[in-house]
């Protein structure tokens, strides 16, 4: 298999940018809140600041105090006001989901959101659909499910949903609908997904109540005051340290503060399971969420069979997952991620075009792909797909074989982590 002549210094701290789906979480919740909130550790990257831009036209007020710190100045939900222009989220799928549910919610707020090349082609009819059920009136403007969509919100109604994909933005999608409205709702997902949202709206002193992990019924009243909210590190940026580390010819690395929430450590878990040593650490709770530091160590990695309730835990981590597969005894497989296709790009097709162009032999499949064991990789020009995560795998493939790799466009890091490239120089020198 693809030997890695990587080497880290030994104890190499590494401290992880802000967690992207908390601080999309943190603006929207301040932004309900009554009064005045402080968010700390928020990252400071495209996706959410696109969101704090678009609930600044609503009438919020975020001051800057310093790297990640925001004193947020809310009229609360009912004071809200309707912006002047469209709200644009750019590459931020999580940003527009979200925000369209809590926006509908919100009784005589007219609104537009749009977004970039990449969001403008993923599909919106899994929140539009749930949402016309609450009675929202939400529409496509070019009446394919896509972005723009038209926006004039209303008071909901409270429904039963089952949602057969188990996504967390849908969720939290229609969880800040009813919240924005002041109705009950009762969810059920098929397998659980990240519940950043669930822990928020509890943090709050909102009500829930859970029938499972996966099925829960949320209940006004959905007043809150102003709070102080903490965003951990995000294990989905800590990904690719962590497969730097363990395919690390020698040193180790610490990576601090990093959300461990149960929902979200699949990553943890699967690594662990092909062979990686990592131990948790100073784990405690912040915000109703879990935090801890993670020790890497250089290890031999094998292929595992990776079942299909891990999948949403691991949805953003797949790309790294299979170039730490390229290290891997006996290959890789991803299966019954089909939903892959949906994200910032097709995450199949960009991953299986990539890795046929550098010489793996991949087998793709509707829900996945696969590749026995492999021997080398050749040189040449990777395409991103306008997807920050597929240009930061190859980025750490890259630097762990020195093979002559050239990234089309690597400023798609910037949506999520514009420190990438300033902490894998770090790790070089
Ligand atoms: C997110 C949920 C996931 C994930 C996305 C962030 C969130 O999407 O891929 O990057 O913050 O809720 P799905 O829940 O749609 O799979």
């Amino acid at each position: 298999m693809l030997k890695s002549n990587f080497k880290i210094p030994e104890n190499f701290r590494i401290k992880i940018p802000g967690d992207k789906s908390v601080s999309h979480r943190s603006v929207l919740f301040s932004s309900l809140s009554e009064g005045v909130s402080e968010i700390t550790g928020f990252l400071e990257a495209e996706d959410p600041i696109n969101t704090m831009k678009s609930f600044s036209k609503l009438g919020v007020d975020f001051q800057k105090k310093g790297i990640g710190n925001y004193i947020v100045n809310s009229p609360g939900k009912f004071h809200l006001k309707s912006p002047k222009e469209e709200l644009d989220f750019g590459n931020g799928g999580t940003g527009i989901r979200l925000s369209a549910g809590l926006l509908s919610g919100l009784d005589k707020i007219n609104t537009i959101l749009t977004g970039d090349a990449s969001l403008k082609k993923r599909p919106m009819k899994r929140i539009i659909e749930p949402l016309k059920l609450m009675e929202a009136q939400i529409d496509s403007i070019n009446s394919d499910d896509k972005v723009p969509l038209k926006i004039t919100g209303k008071k909901l109604k409270p429904i039963s949903y089952f949602s057969k994909l188990s996504s967390a933005q849908v969720k939290s999608c229609l969880m800040l609908g009813a919240i924005s409205s002041d109705v009950s709702l009762e969810y059920e997902e098929e397998e659980l997904s990240r519940d950043h949202t669930e822990n928020m709206l509890k943090f709050l002193g909102g009500k829930i109540l859970f029938e499972k992990p996966t099925k829960f019924k949320i209940e006004p009243p959905f007043i809150f005051n102003g709070a102080k909210f903490k965003v951990p590190g995000d294990i989905s940026s800590a990904a690719f340290f962590i497969v730097f580390g363990l395919l690390a010819e020698k040193g180790n690395l610490l990576i601090e503060n990093v959300g461990l929430n149960p929902a979200r450590t699949g990553i943890l878990k699967i690594l662990r399971e092909m062979g990686g040593k990592i131990i948790e650490e100073n784990i405690q709770e912040e915000c109703g969420e879990i935090i801890g530091d993670l020790r890497i160590f250089p290890s031999e990695l094998k292929k595992i069979e990776i079942t299909k309730d891990l999948i949403p835990s691991i949805i953003d981590e797949i790309p790294i997952l299979a170039i730490a597969g390229l290290f891997s005894k006996n290959g890789f497989e991803i299966r019954n991620a089909e939903d892959l296709r949906a994200k910032e790009s097709d995450r199949i097709h960009s991953m299986v075009k990539n890795l046929k162009s550098i010489g793996v032999e991949v087998k793709e499949h509707q829900d996945g792909y696969e590749f026995e064991e492999v021997k080398s990789i050749t040189s040449n020009l990777i395409e991103s797909f306008m997807d920050h995560r597929i240009a930061m795998s190859f980025l750490v493939l890259k630097n762990l074989t020195k093979c002559e790799l050239s990234i089309d466009d690597d400023t798609w890091i910037d949506t999520s982590f514009p420190d990438f490239k300033e902490i894998v120089s770090k790790l070089n020198s």
